[in-house]
């Protein structure tokens, strides 16, 4: 029997996100400032020979089932590939979270190496409003991306839109359309308090019961399962496809979750908004035994909170954005 990454709770955690670097490409609005972001110096990353050994570890000792690679923007690591390649042979569900700008180029590639998912993040199918949101006019490349990830064989291609109020919540029944006709899960994300430049209010949070309320003016839906996804889905009635709400604010899901998170610089973080990090790049690198990278581990998810206090008096910010902790 695998031991469990078991917190006070009785939260079993059995998904692993793995940040690979805090670059990117663009320089989204509500995740980095425009100039003068300090990305972490190259030998402070981990190594992808580091991180198959962490992941190893956590999927021979502790049964993750699941790793997703994430950012910045993770396909800005030079020959991600050959990091998927090895993660592939752990046999978990492997995937990737990505702005899609890359995609074009790699997707073929990408698969190969035994990638099984892919979720891009698009938050507007309007020209002018992505290149003042991402501050890059890079719409035509994310779009054929999406379609060139379809092309190559991920199912599903999960989309991923930030609402913001006032920005762009004129577009969610656009990018339902847009989900339906081109064969896409789309994602309603509420907009969360992790923005690099602090101008989140929870009035700009748009929330699940808004978005229900609107897509449902014009589709039938149905609930679908959920586990202990962030999304809650609903399925149309009228045919083929789906939706997700992701309502870190409004709907916290938090009693649910099973995540843990490797910072591109080899920090355990047991929680998104966790203001705590645990140092297991600093054991690797002292040469430390399987022994002491696994009593890190289980202490470390031992110290887990309930649940994150966003819109509380108690709530408070982590220092590191979203592209630092890699979402
Ligand atoms: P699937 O396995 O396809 O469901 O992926 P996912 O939705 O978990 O991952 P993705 O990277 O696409 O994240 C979508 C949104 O969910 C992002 O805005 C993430 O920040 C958010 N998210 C991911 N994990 C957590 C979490 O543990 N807590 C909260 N509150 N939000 C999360
Ligand atoms: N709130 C909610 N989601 C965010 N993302 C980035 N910043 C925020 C935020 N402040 C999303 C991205 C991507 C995922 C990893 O996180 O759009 O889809
Ligand atoms: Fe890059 Fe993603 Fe941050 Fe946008 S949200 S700047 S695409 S890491």
């Amino acid at each position: 029997m695998k031991d469990q990454l078991i917190d006070t709770y009785g939260r079993v955690h059995r998904d692993l996100r793995i940040s690979v670097t805090d670059r990117c490409n663009f320089r989204c609005q509500y995740c980095m400032p425009e100039e003068g972001m300090e990305w972490t110096p190259r030998e402070e990353l981990l190594t992808f020979e580091e991180i198959e050994r962490l992941a190893s570890l956590l999927v021979n000792k502790f049964g993750i089932e699941s790793i997703r690679l994430t950012g910045g923007e993770p396909t800005v690591r030079a020959n991600l590939s050959k990091l998927i390649e090895k993660l592939a042979k752990l046999n978990v569900d492997l995937s990737l979270t990505t702005n899609g700008a890359t995609l074009p180029l790699i997707a073929g590639e990408l698969y190969d190496a035994g990638l099984d998912r892919i979720n891009i993040s698009l938050d507007t199918l309007d020209r002018k409003r992505f290149e003042s949101l991402t501050r890059r006019d890079n719409l035509k490349q994310v779009l054929h991306g999406i379609e060139t990830a379809k092309s190559v064989g991920f199912d599903p291609v999960k989309i991923n839109m930030v609402v913001m109020k006032g920005v762009n919540d004129d577009e969610v029944l656009d990018f339902v359309s847009y989900g339906r006709e081109n064969g896409l899960v789309v994602r309603f994300i509420e907009f969360m308090p992790l923005d690099a430049d602090e101008t989140w209010t929870e009035s700009k949070v748009m929330p699940q019961n808004e978005i229900l309320e609107l897509i449902s003016s014009k589709y039938d839906l149905e609930p679908l399962s959920r586990g202990s996804s962030p999304a809650a889905r609903w399925k149309f009635v009228d045919g083929p496809g789906e939706i997700g709400i992701i309502a870190t604010v409004s709907e916290a899901f938090c009693d649910a979750c099973d995540r843990i998170r490797l910072t591109a610089d080899g920090k355990f973080r047991n929680c998104l908004f966790a203001i705590q990090e645990y140092d297991v790049r600093k054991l690797l690198r002292e040469n430390a035994g399987d022994e002491k990278i696994i009593e890190l581990f289980s202490h470390a998810v031992k110290q887990k909170w309930a649940g994150h206090q966003i819109g509380k008096s108690v709530f408070i910010r982590p220092s590191k954005s979203m592209s630092q902790i890699g979402g």
